[in-house]
């Protein structure tokens, strides 16, 4: 594909690999992955051939929320390391041609930072304004719902002062004030810090959340959802991320890439349209939010999700980038259920074929795409049926909070076996040595075991048809092959419920991909208007079981194909 050196960028063309340090890998045998642990496996990830790291947060933190309330912005979490550590990290990776983005959350930090503690001591303190107080003698504040808290109150009172701090997630992640100078300076400072180190960019967390309506109206709402939606894309939003790009990433060759909850379709350009200089990509949630009861965050919907809404949500995407900006692809992170599990079919028997159809799914599509660590090797949920296994404040909180008001328990571990954060941060499964050879003492979490049966690296690198050699196969193949990264976009197909078939084209080059996002064999007939005189097959997860016509397919349960169209 001929594509203008202008438009082409390294993070558009790269892959991205999450790590979620705390599950990676131990090295010290205290039961938590650490840096050091990650540096043993550098080799191994390069070996993926993906370019980029994402490490989920490993800064200094009570550990709350794993790592999402921040104590100190600058230091290394002792479970994970040293900055000394860290160095060595980015050392290794740099030598190795991999880039390193570090998650920066910045909406809220711990209330150990030493901001809030000063903050908390007087209304007149210098770093009173870095958060957002409310007064007790103006009254109770207006209800403000809480991703974290036993009792959904966003509103913390603190006898100091005598006032209330904001809190929409933990009681412990107290609300940044981005509205004072001060605390934007001190974040684009610590930005710098990271950037001189050598970081090639961020994933902020939650980011539309910086601005907020700080004249905290009534709302008139029953359901979480309904107040999220005043969270989210404040008046001052593209002001601060404009300022930030100015101040901070533009002096740099880096990226960024938002969480992006909150924000929609039609709003998706304002962030990332090159010429407003602002975010590079962002994570929306419609897919996210598929298998969920519609608005709601973290409970199952009840029937299932269909093919033809998951297409919609692609296409629709892939339509809003095609004008401006770039997307971003997963199908999984660490705040969600395992991709295989949700997406495609973890039974023994459609295991391997769902789990290599997602890979091709996701690196044939248009956008930069990111992979969650295991996923490379088909990590399934862990299906925790009893509270004693989980450590999430999230489910834990909220188990609590049924408890406390004589709430369905059993709904409620039946609905997180699906639903929980913690399906996928269960430990890295290496090899079949005892918990999958993530530890030598005993895992911060259990090991799902599973390990036992070929899901761990050690088994998969042996065998040429795992899902792990498959899906080094295609990210080779992608990054062979610019059409797939750049190429333009068509869903053949948005009503059919059971084959997902697309094309990807470019001046040069004409891709179809064919996906059956089914147990069954599929049967599909290609349209009229797509017509080429030679077929060539670039990959399958599964033997040709007919395409002699070439405008007539069968593929079998979760079979996924490449074919290029030469004219
Ligand atoms: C984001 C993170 C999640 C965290 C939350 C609060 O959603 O991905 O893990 O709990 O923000 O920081
Ligand atoms: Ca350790």
């Amino acid at each position: 594909m001929h594509i203008k050196d202008t438009e082409r960028r390294w993070w558009k063309e790269g892959i991205v690999y999450q790590i979620y340090p705390r599950s990676f890998k131990d090295a010290n045998g205290d039961g938590i992955g650490d840096l050091q642990g990650i540096i043993s496996k550098l080799d191994y990830i390069a070996s993926l051939g993906v370019d980029i790291i994402w490490l989920n947060p490993v800064y200094d933190s009570p550990n709350d929320d794993n790592g999402y309330d921040i104590r100190d912005y600058r230091k290394i979490m002792d479970d994970f390391g040293t900055m000394e550590d860290f160095d060595r990290l980015l050392a290794g990776m740099k030598s190795r041609n991999l880039r390193l983005i570090m998650d920066l959350v910045v909406n809220h930090c711990s209330d150990e930072h030493q901001w809030f503690q000063e903050s908390k001591k007087s209304r007149s303190n210098p770093y009173r304004d870095y958060f957002h107080w409310w007064p007790a003698e103006k009254g109770l504040p207006p209800k403000r719902w809480s991703y974290f808290d036993v009792a959904e109150n966003a509103w913390a009172y603190d006898k100091t002062t005598d006032a209330y701090y904001l809190h929409y997630f933990a009681v412990k992640q107290p609300d940044l004030k981005w509205e004072n100078p001060n605390l934007r300076r001190e974040i684009y400072d610590m930005m710098h810090f990271w950037f001189q180190k050598g970081v090639d960019g961020f994933r902020m967390d939650v980011i539309p959340f910086i601005s907020k309506d700080t004249s905290y109206p009534e709302i008139d709402a029953q359901e979480p959802h309904e107040y999220i939606a005043y969270y989210a894309n404040g008046p001052q939003v593209h002001t601060y991320l404009h300022e930030l790009n100015r101040e901070v990433v533009s002096q740099y060759d880096a990226f960024t890439v938002g969480e992006g909850p909150g924000i929609s379709i039609d709003q998706a350009l304002d962030f990332v349209d090159q010429k407003r200089q602002e975010i590079d990509m962002f994570f929306h949630f419609d897919l996210m939010s598929l298998d969920r009861k519609p608005g709601e965050v973290f409970t199952m919907r009840e029937d299932a999700w269909t093919l033809p809404e998951f297409k919609k949500i692609f296409s629709d995407w892939d339509t809003a980038f095609a004008k401006a900006g770039w997307g971003s692809l997963f199908l999984a992170n660490h705040d969600f259920p395992r991709a295989v599990s949700r997406w495609g079919n973890d039974s023994p028997e459609h295991w391997r074929n769902s789990a290599t159809l997602l890979h091709t799914f996701l690196l044939t599509m248009r956008g930069t795409p990111y992979f969650y660590q295991g996923d490379e090797i088909g990590m399934t949920n862990a299906y925790f049926d009893h509270i004693d296994d989980y450590r999430d404040i999230n489910t834990i909180n909220r188990y609590q909070l049924l408890q406390n008001s004589n709430g369905d328990l059993e709904r409620f571990i039946e609905n997180e076996k699906y639903a929980a954060r913690e399906n996928a941060r269960t430990p890295m499964q290496w090899d079949s040595s005892p918990h999958a050879g993530f530890t030598s003492g005993t895992p911060w979490i259990k090991v799902i075991q599973n390990y036992k049966e070929g899901i761990n690296v050690a088994a998969q690198e042996k065998d040429k048809h795992s899902v792990l050699e498959y899906f080094k196969e295609v990210v080779a193949l992608r990054k062979s092959n610019l059409t797939l990264v750049y190429g333009a976009y068509e869903c053949l197909n948005p009503d059919d419920e059971q084959v997902y078939a697309y094309l990807r084209t470019s001046t040069t080059e004409r891709i179809l991909i064919l996906l059956n996002f089914s147990d069954t064999v599929a049967h599909y007939v290609l349209p009229a208007h797509v017509s080429y005189n030679r077929i060539k097959k670039l990959i399958s997860n599964d033997k040709i079981l007919d395409d002699t016509t070439y405008k007539e397919f069968r593929l079998y349960p979760w079979q996924a194909i490449v074919y290029e169209l030469e004219k």
